[in-house]
């Protein structure tokens, strides 16, 4: 729980890709399992996976993760990868110069009596990038993987020796990039052998990566060759539970000294359905009404100013949804809308295999879009896109 006031005129409210909320709700347990985990690294070392539809928030915990980390005294590279990182040559001409530039900044920064000091400490446990163990088979991939490792234990040695902690590695959009046995394209497998035979020398360096649901499998597929390295896993594929919303809109507002009535917060949280994106959405939508009418308490009256406005912006997230994608995609989902909701899985399939779309139903599965709810069915992350598709279709 944050204790500090919002400073003057700040939103309490901040809807937005990668914006940090002022509160993150519900995600306590994953910055403790977070933090102890660093703090007990190299041994064993960190690597966290973060999954989730679009929305749930992995970009402002992998924030909260670089802030924690910073804190501790940590050296952070951060990357965003594509389709463009999706070959192992790709992949690698992106990520080393990051490396390269931390090593850079963090060399012959202390003073050289403390930088030898350092390094002895590193000569005492280095034994430089250890690779070779086996062989990929892949020319390509052989030379890449000692690329980045080289680049990866450089930066990290360079980050120690300048008295920080060790080197955090965090990945976003990560289910971008994965293994092609067919083009024998491994840059995956590549990128987690780097850095794992980094950290087989015990250097403190770390991993997280965050992705849509898919990444999981992608990852596990990849791990064959690096033995299950991630032991930390944060799925917040899941709603938000009823208190954590509740925390979500109680404190921001707490923080302008402005109060919610029970039967409100009742209805917000049938409205919010424990979809983080939609907690700012419905703040702001609030917070800005109670200041247009002068109150310092939202009340039936300012939810009912301010269900219209929040109802539009609900719909232009969705709206938004649908028309990023694909159009074959689109008109398979318009099609969804004359099913019977939850979907039923085993039907679903059926269908989507008899009308040659099973692919387009698995990536809207592998993306979170859809997802497993009680055993047996399928539903929306985003609250009431099924309704929303009704609407579209019908249009
Ligand atoms: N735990 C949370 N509590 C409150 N708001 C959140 C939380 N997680 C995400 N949000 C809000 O939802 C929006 C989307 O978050 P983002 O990290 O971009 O999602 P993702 O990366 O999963 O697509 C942002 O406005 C963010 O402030
Ligand atoms: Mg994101």
């Amino acid at each position: 729980m944050p204790s500090h006031a919002l400073p003057q005129g700040e939103a309490p409210f901040l809807p937005g890709e990668g914006q940090n909320p002022t509160y993150l709700a519900g995600r306590q347990g994953a910055v403790a399992e977070f933090k102890n985990r660093l703090e007990a690294s190299p041994r064993p070392p960190l690597n966290a996976m973060v999954l989730g539809p679009s929305g749930v928030g992995k970009t402002v915990l992998l924030n909260r993760f670089e802030s924690e980390a910073r804190s501790a005294g940590w050296a952070v590279v951060r990357a965003e990868l594509g389709p463009e990182e999706n070959s192992t040559r790709g992949l690698g001409q992106y990520l080393a110069p990051k490396f390269d530039t931390v090593r850079y900044d963090n060399s012959a920064r202390i003073r050289t009596v403390a930088r030898f000091k350092a390094l002895l400490r590193w000569i005492h446990w280095d034994p430089g990038y250890g690779i070779g163990a086996f062989s990929l088979g892949d020319p390509e991939a052989s030379r890449t993987e000692i690329e980045l490792g080289d680049a990866i234990h450089d930066a990290t040695k360079a980050c120690v020796s300048n008295g920080r902690s060790g080197l955090l590695v965090i990945l976003d959009e990560g289910h971008e990039v994965w293994d092609d046995d067919e083009n024998q394209s491994y840059p995956l497998t590549t990128l987690l052998r780097a850095v794992s035979g980094v950290q087989r020398s015990l250097s403190p360096v770390a991993l997280v990566v965050a992705g849509f649901p898919s990444l999981a499998r992608n990852l596990a597929a990849a791990q064959s060759y690096a033995a299950r390295m991630f032991s930390m896993e944060a799925d917040l594929s899941g709603q938000l539970l009823d208190t954590d919303v509740r925390d979500g809109l109680l404190f921001p507002l707490s923080k302008v000294d402005c109060g919610v009535d029970d039967e409100v917060l009742d209805a917000l949280l049938d409205e919010i359905e424990g979809y983080p994106f939609f907690i700012q959405i419905w703040g702001e939508a609030l917070w800005q009404t109670a200041q247009r009418l002068g109150v310092q308490t939202i009340d039936g009256v300012v939810l009912d100013e301010a269900r219209q406005s929040a109802h539009e912006t609900c719909e232009r997230f969705r709206r938004r949804r649908l028309s990023g994608l694909p159009d074959d995609f689109q008109l398979y989902l318009l099609d969804l809308a004359h099913y019977r909701y939850p979907f039923h899985r085993r039907q679903l399939e059926a269908d989507a295999a008899a009308m040659s779309r099973r692919p387009i139903l698995e990536q809207l599965r592998d993306s979170g879009m859809l997802l497993p709810d009680v055993p047996g069915q399928l539903r929306f992350a985003i609250p009431d896109f099924f309704e929303f598709l009704d609407r579209e279709a019908s249009r």
